[in-house]
């Protein structure tokens, strides 16, 4: 469709000028398309949608509805982030919503993948859709679609996002992004004033830690996985490697084995750690973390997480091994 290619005269986005040029003509745009209309955003805090509100929030204030829902699989202080950063700082109109255990009793004793994305995916659907029942008047669905999006629709990196909503929600969509690439994506974010931390992220999939505890979620287990990922980024970003390894995270898969702690016997779970670099996550190699860091950082794991007693480190590159362990 001619409507979704990118102009040939568009020029990238590569500098901070470059980006207020955008934004500036991105607000009159969006002020014609939108009037005095009121607007819905699903806010994951994903880089690609929390510029979508960013950008939107200056146009139209009070008229974007920001909906961040909660799903329970996000990482530690996530959530905390959204709030802090766009209802606190950008004063903008964001509703949370806690749907922790919502999914996490639906997700009881699933234990097939597909099945747990599936639930994640649809229970996301009704949330939002309950949320944006209550709310009246909204013509438009904002969406952080960007280019790739866009280019690769079709593929499974399009289906497998959290957060494709159904055509029965009848809006008219708003796309501001959708002609910009990731990269164009983040300097954009930045002239908007939004936190390194969101606008630099690594990528996070949709159905978030939920694919890092293999098999049936329990909460101490997940709970496991989020604690050890915080001790893992603050170390990444202590240590420089934060902005330097495309993806890092930690599994705490389904199983026991034997340790002692105290001088007694304990039986629990181990942690593994990846840490891996791509350039489109169709392959991945392996970073090589100093040794010394990794030592350090499987000593904070075994002692500061509730439930663990041995840190691993996985050596798989893709393929043979996806990425994510699920
Ligand atoms: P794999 O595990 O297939 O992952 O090597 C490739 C990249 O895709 C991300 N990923 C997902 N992203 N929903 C998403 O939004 C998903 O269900 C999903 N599964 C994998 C993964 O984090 C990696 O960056």
């Amino acid at each position: 469709m001619e409507d979704n290619k990118r102009p040939e005269s568009m020029e990238r986005i590569t500098t901070e000028e470059l980006a207020k040029a955008f934004i500036e003509e991105q607000l009159s745009t969006l002020k014609a398309q939108i009037g005095d209309g009121r607007v819905l955003l699903a806010l994951s805090g994903g880089v690609d949608s929390s510029v979508v509100a960013a950008l939107l929030n200056r146009v139209i204030g009070q008229n974007l509805v920001c909906i961040h829902v909660n799903h329970g699989l996000l990482r530690k202080g996530e959530p905390e982030q959204v709030i802090e950063v766009f209802r606190n700082q950008m004063k903008a109109n964001l509703i949370y919503v806690d749907a922790t255990d919502r999914f996490l009793d639906k997700l009881a004793g699933v234990s097939d993948p597909e099945e747990k994305r599936k639930i994640i995916g649809s229970e996301f659907i009704d949330v939002f859709q309950e949320e944006a029942e209550k709310q009246s008047g909204i013509r438009f669905l904002a969406q952080g679609t960007i280019y790739p999006d866009i280019l690769e629709s079709g593929t499974v990196k399009s289906h497998h996002n959290v957060g494709g909503l159904p055509e029965e929600m009848h809006f008219e969509l708003v796309e501001p992004v959708k002609f910009l690439f990731k990269d164009e994506v983040r300097v954009v974010g930045k002239a908007l004033g939004l936190p390194d931390s969101m606008v630099y992220r690594q990528p996070f999939p949709g159905p978030g830690l939920g694919v890092r505890c293999p098999g049936a979620i329990t909460r101490d287990r997940l709970e496991a996985v989020r604690e050890s990922d915080a001790i893992l980024r603050e170390e990444f970003e202590k240590n420089g490697l934060a902005g330097k390894v495309w993806q890092y995270f930690t599994v705490v898969p389904d199983f026991k084995s034997t340790g002692v702690r105290d001088g007694k016997r304990s039986f629990e779970w181990p942690v593994i750690i990846r840490a891996v670099n791509t350039e489109d996550a169709m392959t991945a190699t392996i970073e090589r973390i100093p040794y010394e860091l990794l030592e350090h950082i499987a000593d904070r794991i075994n002692h500061e997480v509730p439930g663990v007693n041995r840190t691993l480190y996985d050596l798989s590159a893709k393929p043979v091994a996806t990425i994510e362990f699920e």
